[in-house]
């Protein structure tokens, strides 16, 4: 009987004891609040546009996006067709004088856009490289001020 005890509150204590490892691995697995569209928005590039940076941002692209936007830029890369929604036409987009900002633009190339075949760069290219690769597609067309 006192040996039974004994083991039954051994149990209970180890119960509790994976209880808290439970609850400290959830604790810390416990996800984010996502950011919210302003917080977004507002991030700026770390990164300065030197001519270094888009020329390796035109690497990138020529690598990564060219397949779907077209080496130019116009939506039209050799996937494009396959596509729906199309890849949108930077130019058109771009040059209209309202771009989105840099952080939303960063935020789509890292996270990809649902429901469209437009994917996410945040496992494939680095922080700086995602930035830089922002930077080039819009040299694509001029932004009226
Ligand atoms: C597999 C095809 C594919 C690849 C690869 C791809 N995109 Fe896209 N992209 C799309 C599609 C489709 C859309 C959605 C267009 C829409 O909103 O209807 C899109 C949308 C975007 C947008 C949003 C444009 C806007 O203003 O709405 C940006 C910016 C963009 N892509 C940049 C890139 C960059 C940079 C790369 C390379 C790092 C890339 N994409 C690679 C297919 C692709």
């Amino acid at each position: 009987m006192g040996l039974r005890s004994a083991r039954g509150r051994a149990l209970i204590g180890l119960g509790l004891a994976l209880c808290g490892v439970g609850v400290v691995t959830w604790l810390s697995a416990a996800p984010t609040q996502p950011p919210t569209v302003g917080e977004i928005d507002a991030r700026q590039n770390p990164y300065p546009p030197t001519p270094d940076a888009l020329a390796r941002g035109e690497r990138v692209y020529q690598a990564q996006c060219q397949a779907c936007h077209g080496l130019t830029g116009h939506g039209n890369g050799p996937l494009a067709a396959t596509l729906y929604p199309r890849p949108i036409d930077f130019w058109a987009h771009f040059g209209s004088g309202h771009t989105h900002p840099d952080g939303r633009l960063y935020f789509w190339v890292t996270y990809g856009m649902p429901g469209t075949a437009m994917p996410g760069f945040k496992d494939r290219l680095n922080d700086a490289d995602r930035w830089r690769v922002v930077d080039y597609i819009k040299t694509f067309a001029p932004v009226v001020q």
